[in-house]
């Protein structure tokens, strides 16, 4: 039979220390996510789920590309200091925002937040933070757009701090390997899984030629000669980017022109891309490394067979847990009042 010997001080002062640390990590995680929770504004702002819902329903009925830039937008800010609506700031005298860093130039959406926050304000001067607005939004947009929907607990913080170096250390780059990227999700708590599935939103929106011109012209992996298309790029699908898509009129390449991710239904929340991604019709790197890695790539087979209803349910969940990213709560932050400039100490 075991017998429990008792702790000498110095191990029990060990064991106390070990577990206070045990308790202190576990504050720290709970404490960044545990204080969100369903309803947040119930008393404080009655109403404001379903206002935020009916504004986004009805705009994306009209202009259903709404979806894709509220649903980038919301990724680019949780991967940069949480989700704390640090990238919808503006450049100040005292820095350059994330807003203006490179990968952020092409997101779309910005004055679409500030309606639906002016709305808010409106009902609810001072409650509702910018990050939950996004949070919100980006949910609701794709719900509207046949897309899945997921669980939003609410009660961010809004950071006060945004910066250009931190966007371009921590937006994932289209041109990385499959291991850049699960280790960059990694440091977001995110698993190999929500990458393949969370980069399932690439069935919806746009890409911009210059986005992935590296694969279609001087890519490493091709051989010497002209051609040099990147080879795991189907070649008819490359030729008619090159040829047609990303031709400029003069005859060059068209950097600015912009290419639907998911050719067809780009428009429509939908298994399009993983179908097209096997048959390595997609436009990004970084999309083409999904099929690098065996179980990845078996999970995009799984997924692509369908039904639909097996996507949505593992994308809403990497997307719930997206949205909890390093989030502020508490006392941290602010709830700013216009989501493009940090309140001054006056307000
Ligand atoms: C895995 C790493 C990812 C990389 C490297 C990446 C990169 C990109 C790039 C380069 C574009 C095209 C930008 C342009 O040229 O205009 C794009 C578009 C888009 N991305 Fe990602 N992305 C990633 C993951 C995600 C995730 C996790 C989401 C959302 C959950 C997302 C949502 C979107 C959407 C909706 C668009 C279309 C935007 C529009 O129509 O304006 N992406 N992404």
């Amino acid at each position: 039979m075991a017998t429990s010997r008792p702790l000498s001080s110095s191990s029990w002062r060990r064991s106390a220390m070990a577990m206070a640390m045990v308790v202190v990590l576990a504050g720290s995680v709970t404490g960044a996510r545990g204080q969100l929770r369903m309803g947040f504004y119930d008393k404080s702002c009655p109403g404001v789920e379903r206002l935020v819902g009916a504004f986004v329903r009805q705009h994306v009925d009209r202009v259903p590309t709404v979806a894709a830039a509220l649903l980038r937008l919301h990724f680019h800010d949780c991967f940069v200091r949480g989700c704390d609506a640090s990238v919808l700031l503006n450049s100040t005298a005292g820095g350059v925002a994330e807003k203006d860093a490179p990968p952020n130039l092409t997101l779309r959406g910005f004055d679409f937040v500030d309606r639906v926050k002016a709305l808010v304000e409106e009902a609810c001067p001072g409650v509702v933070s910018c990050a939950d607005v996004l949070a919100l939004a980006a949910r609701d947009a794709v719900a509207a757009i046949g897309g899945p929907s997921w669980r939003v607990p609410t009660g961010r913080r809004d950071g006060t701090v945004s910066s250009m170096q931190e966007a371009l250390d921590e937006i994932p780059k289209p041109s990385m390997s499959f291991k850049q990227l699960t280790d960059l999700f990694a440091t977001k708590g995110l698993g190999v899984r929500d990458l393949v599935w969370l980069s399932g939103a690439h069935t919806i929106g746009i890409a911009h030629c210059s986005s992935f011109a590296d694969r279609l012209y001087g890519h490493p992996g091709a051989g010497a000669g002209n051609d040099t298309t990147d080879p795991t790029l189907d070649a008819a699908y490359a030729a008619n980017l090159r040829r047609r898509k990303c031709r400029a009129p003069s005859g060059g390449f068209a950097e600015d022109a912009v290419v639907e991710m998911d050719p067809g239904s780009h428009l429509t929340f939908d298994l399009g891309y993983y179908r097209a991604l096997r048959k390595h019709r997609c436009l990004l790197q970084s999309d083409a490394a999904l099929l690098t890695d065996p179980a990845a790539r078996a999970d995009v087979e799984s997924v692509a067979g369908g039904p639909d209803e097996v996507f949505f349910q593992l994308f809403a969940r990497s997307m719930a847990t997206l949205g909890t990213v390093q989030v502020k709560t508490g006392a941290e932050g602010e709830i700013r009042r216009n989501c493009a400039v940090v309140n001054s100490p006056s307000n």
